[in-house]
């Protein structure tokens, strides 16, 4: 039955029939907001991250109180610790910036669903994702302080423990660590598809954990490969993960849609720190915009099946998204 029978342009003429058969919704129950916390006073905009900033806890606990306002239901926090050495010591401190933070925003705001970053690079002095020995990147080793690191952030109040590290079995070894010491309820979301990609570069400047030597190829994954995103998240399915992620998003749309096909467990999907300043790069030069951009490419995300998303625009979407 072609042309002149069907005619799809019949169900675009008005505002109200556009909406009546959109397929994809995107609402603020859906947004994660990253936050980096830091010793600094005060508040220092990011370079490179528009918009963004590097926050002391109060400005942290501010912020967060803002986002709860607007209705975004949780956020995930970044440390930048004051000293960074070989071993990334300060990841396992329970007084450490991100533990500090994590107390005070549960304090101040309980209902604000706290997620933490497990992955040592920012504590470390090579910028690593993992211990080193010998210039290589030691696996084994780096799994008892990815687990200490996470049984310090549950221990502080964390909700929600998110390893991104990528070495491999960290999922199993963080959870034993949670069951060990009673917390059996507390979930993991894991970024079990994560890719090394060039997009993370304004969130090494923000962090300041950029790699002083070698590259993140030996622990994540090859852009190239999409059938070994399937075989990482059923390993970390098997070692207990409750939620899985994609990162990034917008270049790895078909994979989103291939786990999303074929896994049954919540998927979200990390609009990250690239995607967001090519987005604020490119409005601030008047070639694209910076709503409709931020709209268009958040619906892509949940169109392709993400079920939430993390995203520096989690706060001007949300005002968006409730007209405020
Ligand atoms: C690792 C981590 C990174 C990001 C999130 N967790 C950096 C990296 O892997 O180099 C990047 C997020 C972004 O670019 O917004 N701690």
């Amino acid at each position: 039955m072609p042309f002149p029978l069907q005619r799809p342009r019949r169900l675009r003429q008005t505002p109200a029939i556009r909406r009546l058969v959109s397929e994809t919704e995107l609402s603020v129950g859906h947004l994660i907001l990253p936050l980096f916390v830091t010793h600094e006073k005060g508040r220092q905009e990011i370079t490179s991250m528009p918009g963004q900033y590097r926050l002391s806890i109060p400005a942290l606990i501010k912020e967060v109180e803002e986002a709860h306002q607007l209705g975004i239901p949780a956020v995930i926090l970044f440390g930048i610790p004051r000293i960074k050495d070989e071993y990334g010591s300060g990841a396992t401190d329970p007084n450490g910036i991100v533990q500090e933070a994590i107390r005070a925003v549960k304090d101040k705001t309980p209902e604000m669903l706290v997620i933490t970053d497990i992955c040592i690079d920012e504590y470390t002095s090579h910028g690593h994702c993992g211990l080193v020995k010998d210039g290589k990147i030691m696996n084994d080793d780096t799994l008892d302080v990815l687990s200490r690191m996470a049984l310090t952030h549950v221990q502080a109040g964390a909700d929600l423990v998110a390893p991104s590290d990528m070495m491999d079995g960290r999922v199993g070894a963080i959870r034993k660590a949670l069951d060990a010491n009673g917390y059996q309820e507390k979930p993991i979301l894991s970024y079990a598809a994560k890719y090394a990609s060039c997009f993370y570069a304004p969130f090494r400047e923000a962090a300041q954990s950029s790699p002083q030597f070698g590259d993140r190829k030996s622990y994540q994954m090859d852009p190239a490969n999409r059938r070994e995103a399937l075989r990482e998240v059923m390993l970390d399915i098997e070692e207990g993960a409750d939620m899985i992620m994609v990162k990034p998003a917008l270049p790895y749309l078909d994979i989103i849609s291939d786990i999303k096909r074929q896994f049954p467990l919540p998927l979200a999907a990390y609009q990250v720190s690239g995607e967001f300043s090519m987005i604020k790069a490119a409005v601030k030069l008047g070639y694209l915009d910076e709503s409709r951009a931020m709209m268009e490419t958040l619906i892509a995300i949940r169109r392709a099946g993400a079920d939430m998303i993390l995203t520096y625009f989690a706060k001007e979407a949300a005002r968006l998204i409730r007209n405020v």
